[in-house]
């Protein structure tokens, strides 16, 4: 069957059918390629890319001018995969002027097919101006990384009633403000499964349960390349470390022992040519 581009209507569609959706992060063209390539239908352009690739302590600095730069690398990569542009920190909670005119470089400068943003019922104003404008929009609740101090931590959300219930709220919050997709992050399962059962929307699950529309994970952990730490929400199916640093150590080991280059890596002159030289 012919591929064709996935839209946020597709997205929609998938949950009516009772088709998994998958999201993982990329941040550049390789990687991109490779997941649009293995048949993923959301790549984020994730502000994680701050941690994973720029080496930051969280979230926090990573600025517009990076995520576009990131976002078109992918964009470059990926032809099937709708493409989502994380909001970073600041880019969207300074007024509703401001998100219009930041989603809307996601669109125009980073080839983004679509954004994503963190809060509940309080961008719900927000996310209504940015989808209003034409850009659609997937929310981000549950443990919500751009907030860290005032959770105080990495620490799975909505465990009591007030909490799940808040949960429950934004979700259907972000929905009435036409997000088309919510993700939850680290949500207990029970909860998860109330939200979708309650969203006509779908919904994704990064550490959320088995009971969302979808599941999303960061690229970098599943590849096993990112050891400062690793999530109990996530799973590793490689060690790239491992492999990369054997890798290294090889070229290194050979270069020492003039087993690299072999002739056959190497240019070669003519013989007749090298007997003209003086
Ligand atoms: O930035 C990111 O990678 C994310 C995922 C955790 C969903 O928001």
């Amino acid at each position: 069957m012919e591929r064709k581009k996935v839209t946020p209507v597709d997205i929609q569609a998938m949950k009516k059918q009772g088709k998994k959706i998958t999201l993982l992060t990329a941040y550049d063209y390789p990687t991109a390629i490779l997941e649009d390539r293995a048949g993923i239908d959301i790549i984020l352009v994730g502000d994680s890319l701050a941690m994973t690739v720029l080496g930051y302590e969280n979230t926090l600095p990573v600025t517009m001018d990076e995520m576009i730069s990131h976002t078109r690398a992918v964009a470059r990569g990926a032809k099937f995969s709708l493409i989502l542009g994380d909001m970073p920190f600041g880019s969207y909670n300074t007024s509703e002027k401001d998100a219009i005119y930041n989603a809307s470089r996601f669109m125009k400068e980073g080839g983004a097919d679509a954004v994503k943003l963190e809060g509940g019922a309080t961008v719900k104003e927000t996310v209504r101006a940015i989808v209003r404008a034409g850009i659609p929009v997937m929310g981000h609740i549950g443990l919500t990384p751009q907030m860290m101090s005032m959770l105080g931590g990495f620490k799975v959300q909505g465990k009591d009633a007030q909490a799940a219930q808040k949960i429950i709220d934004d979700a259907l919050a972000l929905e009435e403000a036409g997000a088309f997709s919510v993700l939850l992050e680290a949500v207990p399962d029970l909860i998860t499964k109330r939200v979708t059962e309650r969203l006509r929307v779908p919904t994704i699950g990064v550490g959320a349960g088995k009971y969302c529309d979808g599941q999303g994970l960061v690229v970098h952990d599943i590849l096993g390349l990112f050891d400062r730490f690793t999530p109990k929400l996530s799973k590793r199916y490689v060690n790239l470390s491992e492999l990369m640093l054997k890798a290294f150590h090889s070229y290194i080991e050979e270069v020492a022992a003039v087993q690299f280059p072999t002739d056959a890596h190497s240019f070669h002159i003519d013989a007749k040519e090298l007997n003209k030289l003086e």
